[in-house]
């Protein structure tokens, strides 16, 4: 899998037409291959901020810096909400994708595609069409999607929040996996306090208020994680700590 890139954001500020201006000088860096949990109250800039360093979107000022910032070194995969599959195609079909736009011959498409099925345990399901599938089932088809073609920047705007909680427990622990099979740099919204615990080695807050950034924490829960983690009295702490600057920013 490609080495992950670093992500630089200086004094970035993002105002819409409309007047609104959700984020007022954003600053961060981080290191290649680290997983960030961005959280913050609906409407903090979350989904902005993320579309902008998928250059989606441009900011009204400041600077993102992605790897070198060569567009040639940059393979970036965008997991959204919906998993969003072509209900017209197969499973495998879905996962080929991404590589039959990039020109790949239909050997490299299949055998990149099972073996992203693979990883993400749907590989007897290649057949199937997205209607005939759980909603888990088509989530685990989009990280498939996103994976196959081995991104170093993967981008996920809450990814899990549809999802029935057991389901959505074991997609967790599945993508830190994937995570920590890979090189990649991984940047995952949520609004689950817990879920960023779990997920992550590190942890952006950002505050509607400020449009900045309120908290910025090193994860301190050991780096192999299992359903077990979530029962350590050090991830209570973790999110407690959360749920209180979390209350901070409302109050
Ligand atoms: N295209 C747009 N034009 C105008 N305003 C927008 C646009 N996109 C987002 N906004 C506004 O910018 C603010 C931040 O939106 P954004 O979607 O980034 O928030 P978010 O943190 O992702 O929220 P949520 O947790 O609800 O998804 C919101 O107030 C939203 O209404
Ligand atoms: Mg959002």
């Amino acid at each position: 899998m490609a080495t992950g890139l670093s992500v630089q954001i200086s004094e970035v500020v993002k105002r819409y037409d409309s007047g609104l201006s959700p984020l007022k000088g954003v600053s961060f860096q981080l290191e290649a291959g680290k997983f960030l949990a961005l959280i913050g109250p609906s409407g903090c800039g979350k989904s902005t901020l993320l579309k902008m360093i998928a250059h989606l979107r441009e900011p009204t000022s400041g600077k993102l810096l992605i790897g070198r910032g060569e567009p040639e070194e940059r393979r970036l995969a965008y997991v959204f909400q919906d998993a969003q599959l072509l209900p017209w195609r197969t499973v495998l079909g879905n996962v080929t994708l991404p590589l039959e736009i990039l020109g790949a011959s239909k050997v490299e498409q299949e055998l990149k595609a099972r073996k992203a099925l693979e990883r993400v345990g749907l590989i007897d399901f290649e057949q199937y069409y997205p209607a005939h599938l759980s909603g888990g089932m088509r989530m685990r088809v989009s990280l498939a999607r996103s994976l196959v073609n081995e991104p170093n920047l993967l981008l996920l705007d809450e990814p899990f929040a549809a999802l029935d909680e057991v389901t959505r427990l074991k997609l967790d622990r599945d993508l830190r996996d994937l995570w920590q099979e890979s090189q990649m740099t991984v940047i995952f919204v949520t609004h689950s306090i817990s879920e960023a615990a779990f997920l992550s080695d590190r942890i952006i807050l950002l505050s509607k208020k400020t449009g900045n950034i309120q908290y910025d924490l090193i994860n301190p829960l050991p780096s192999h994680r299992t359903q077990e983690t979530r029962a350590l009295p050090a991830f209570a702490q973790l999110t407690q700590d959360l749920f209180l600057k979390f209350q901070d920013l409302e109050a």
